[in-house]
């Protein structure tokens, strides 16, 4: 199939970056929200760090200007996968949600189009079934910040088909991203179980007294190398990201040691949801 149309829903911490993505690998791209705010947000942060790669001459202001051009943001979802070939979705991590919109995506875009879930862990054969395309349903899992990070899971559930997993693959190596097709699913893919058992393990450490956060992201960079913190990091990608797709293991398995962490309820009930708002484990001056 010839890609040339990408729609991505959810202008989140994570939509946006991965329709940029898509728009700077040469795919109309159309990113859509529900909330006008989140794409006006969007709109600026974009135009902010592609202001920074000009100036690092990571790209040209001609490649910049033109990436935007392919850029179109709105909250009219049935106008912004009218003529997709691929829907990435990265509306906020809830099963129940990101079914009504696969349902509404399947009903909106073209049938021929490849329907793709960015979540950290709902595996999609969870959504495909709100579908009458399941062969044409996967997962496609970037990392936080995806301008950065050079990585997609990309996810085959025994409902896929092949080609929509070549799709995916395809699509992910245009944007410029190193891309891993896992065979089968397991609910939180590779990397996040990995992260999620050292975060849990930080987690309990800091709630048994043993070592406050600080120092417990000290001790991780420093003796294990990491280049941040596992309380860092949960400021960086958001305290509530990380609560919502513990819910979500806890509502899949019933098992108490997936259940979020009262420290981790407590800051999501206040709003503390790391960088984002200006406060988590730790306090940020910029809201970036
Ligand atoms: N933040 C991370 O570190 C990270 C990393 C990888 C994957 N993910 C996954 O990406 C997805 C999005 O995460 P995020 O961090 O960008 O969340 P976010 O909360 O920053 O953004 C979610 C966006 O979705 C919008 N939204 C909610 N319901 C919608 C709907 N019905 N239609 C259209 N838009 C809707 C919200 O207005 C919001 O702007 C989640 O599934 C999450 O698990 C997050």
């Amino acid at each position: 199939m010839n890609i040339q149309n990408v729609s991505v829903i959810g202008a989140g911490s994570m939509g946006h970056q991965i329709a940029m993505l898509s728009a700077l690998a040469g795919f109309d791209t159309n990113i859509q929200d529900v909330n006008e705010e989140a794409l006006k947000q969007a709109r600026l942060k974009l135009n902010k760090i592609m202001d920074k790669w000009v100036a690092k001459d990571k790209i040209s202001i001609e490649e910049r200007d033109l990436a935007f051009k392919r850029l179109y943001f709105t909250t009219n979802l049935n106008e912004a996968v009218r003529h997709a070939d691929i829907v990435i979705e990265a509306v906020i991590e809830k099963l129940d949600i990101k079914r009504e919109v696969f349902q509404k995506l399947d009903k909106a875009a073209p049938a021929h189009a490849v329907l793709a879930t960015n979540s950290s862990t709902i595996v999609s054969s969870l959504i495909a079934d709100a579908t009458e395309r399941p062969d044409k349903v996967c997962n496609m899992h970037f990392f936080f910040p995806p301008l950065v990070m050079d990585c997609v899971e990309v996810v085959k559930g025994e409902h896929t088909s092949e080609e929509t997993a070549g799709i995916a693959m395809e699509v992910c190596e245009k944007m410029n991203r190193t891309a891993v097709l896992l065979q089968k699913e397991i609910s939180g893919f590779i990397a996040n179980r990995i992260l999620f058992a050292i975060q849990n393990e930080a987690m309990a450490l800091y709630e048994g007294g043993y070592a406050d956060y600080k120092d417990i992201d000290k001790i991780t960079r420093k003796a294990l190398s990491h280049p941040i913190g596992p309380f860092e990091l949960m400021d960086l990608s958001g305290i509530d990201v990380g609560y919502y797709v513990m819910m979500q293991q806890y509502a899949e398995t019933g098992d108490p040691k997936d259940k979020p962490s009262k420290t981790m309820t407590d800051k999501v009930e206040a709003g503390e949801l790391g960088r984002k708002t200006g406060k988590g484990f730790y306090e940020y001056h910029s809201k970036v």
